[in-house]
């Protein structure tokens, strides 16, 4: 990945793509099967920074991980006997990393350390602190600031009652990894319901729990037993080539294999709120995840209000929804997504900064921002700030703006989407057909069981 990316403006996106695994169910794979007595195969992994630095903390915890392609897992889970790891644990960007294991760890006969990079040592971690703390284990914030390293002394964890105070699917799945450990029944109660990958993928590797609305009871002592997991594509990566397409006329784009979970669809009932015109259509799913293809028209978009109980099912997403707004006719309200300032940046200040250097007015709210869309979009040099989710929400900015944009600090990309600028540069090219190969060959790998 090169650090700065180039890009110029399209006429209109047309093509049939996929985009690579999604990250949320590439981790969970391999705790999941990592924890598993038996071999489990994964497969449409997501070979991404983040997802690796999971793999490698795995293996060192005693799972045998052999990567028969990049994208193909053969996990022999250790059991849930984890092998004490001496060194510390390189989480590097990744918060699913860090937060979920911290939930495997606390409930080891040893003492382990969790490490990040800047971004991600400066990320609250006392959200999984405190819970995993009430289950009897001793979570240390290494300089008292709440924030990583974390010192994990592992111990005997006991079943909690517990109220998440924000909707996150990190912290809900750090209880429900540290819960399959306790003995007895732990309850957990989020305000909203965040993603459920967890609860699904759960039930695929035979760990009893119940959901019952917000609530997610967890049975404990019943680790995972080991099953074949197929990983569709990351709806948060295919979402910038939605937005793009949806708010550009004279577009036809169709991607293929995306995960189509209803907790991450929020971006596409946000797009056919502004207009667009999408269609949705499942093709598979029998390991309890939804999948199938999204085919968009490009259109005229109109603003639109997003607030409440539907921010986390379009968290990761909201960096593009702005630069969708900002495309779009009139004025794009967020609201209630504070959840922002805590992602790899804050992602309301550094996106208000980016939209305002191509041109847009935005006003930055605690909670969100308003975007006035609709005024003539220059080309601009801007920097991601090393977040991946700015980065490439700022690549599809340029391909609707007049002249050159210019966006630098761009290795981070590689956390959530290799191939990103290959699939960038295709759309530039107007060559995106060239590329659905790589969809059929995504299908041969998939198990029959899956299509
Ligand atoms: C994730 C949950 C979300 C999301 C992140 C991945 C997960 O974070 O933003 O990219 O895999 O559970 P929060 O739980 O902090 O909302």
């Amino acid at each position: 990945m090169k650090s700065s990316l180039k890009v110029r403006p399209v006429r209109s996106i047309n093509g049939t793509i996929e985009v690579p695994g999604d990250k949320s169910m590439s981790h969970r794979a391999i705790m999941l099967a990592g924890l598993a007595d038996g071999t489990s195969r994964i497969t449409g992994f997501l070979p991404s920074e983040d997802c690796l630095c999971t793999l490698r903390a795995f293996q060192a915890l005693g799972a045998n991980i052999r990567r028969t392609s990049p994208t193909t897992l053969e996990i022999e889970g250790n059991g849930g006997n984890c092998r004490q790891v001496l060194e510390p644990i390189d989480c590097g960007n990744s918060g699913t990393s860090m937060r979920l294991l911290a939930g495997i760890l606390v409930a080891q006969p040893f003492t382990s350390k969790l490490v990040g990079d800047a971004s991600l040592s400066s990320r609250p971690m006392k959200r999984i602190i405190e819970p995993l703390n009430l289950m009897g284990g001793t979570v240390i914030s290494e300089y008292g600031n709440d924030r990583a390293p974390l010192i994990i002394n592992g111990d005997r964890i006991h079943p909690i009652n517990y109220d998440i105070p924000v909707a996150s699917a990190q912290v809900k799945s750090a209880i429900m990894l540290a819960a399959m450990f306790a003995e007895g029944a732990t309850t957990i109660t989020e305000p909203h319901k965040s993603r459920d990958h967890s609860e699904r993928m759960f039930r695929h590797y035979h760990v009893p729990i119940r959901v019952d609305g917000n609530t997610v009871i967890v049975h404990g002592r019943c680790l995972p037993h080991p099953e074949d997991f197929f990983v569709p594509g990351d709806i948060s990566s295919a979402a910038f080539w939605m937005g793009a397409a949806a708010v550009k006329e004279g577009s036809h784009l169709v991607i293929e294999n995306v995960g189509l979970n209803p907790t991450r669809t929020g971006i596409i009932s946000v797009l056919l709120r502004m207009g667009a015109h999408i269609k949705e259509c499942i093709k598979g799913g029998k390991n309890g995840e939804p999948f199938g293809s999204v085919e968009i028209t490009g259109a005229r978009l109109h603003g639109t209000k997003i607030s409440g109980p539907e921010i986390p099912t379009l968290i990761d997403e909201i960096p593009l929804i702005s630069v969708v707004g900002a495309l779009a006719q009139g004025e794009t309200v967020i609201s209630d997504a504070k959840e922002l300032r805590v992602k790899e940046t804050d992602r309301i200040a550094v996106m208000a900064k980016c939209l305002r250097a191509f041109g847009i007015e935005v006003e930055e709210c605690e909670d969100g921002m308003v975007i006035q869309g609709g005024a003539d979009i220059r080309g601009a040099t801007v920097d991601s700030h090393g977040d991946h989710r700015v980065a490439m929400s700022c690549a599809i900015l340029g391909l609707h703006a007049t002249g050159r944009t210019t966006i630098t600090n761009c290795e981070c990309i590689a956390t959530s989407y290799p191939g990103f600028e290959d699939t960038l540069e295709a759309v530039m090219e107007g060559k995106l057909r060239q590329i659905d190969n790589r969809t059929k060959n995504r299908l041969a790998m998939m198990p029959d069981t899956e299509k």
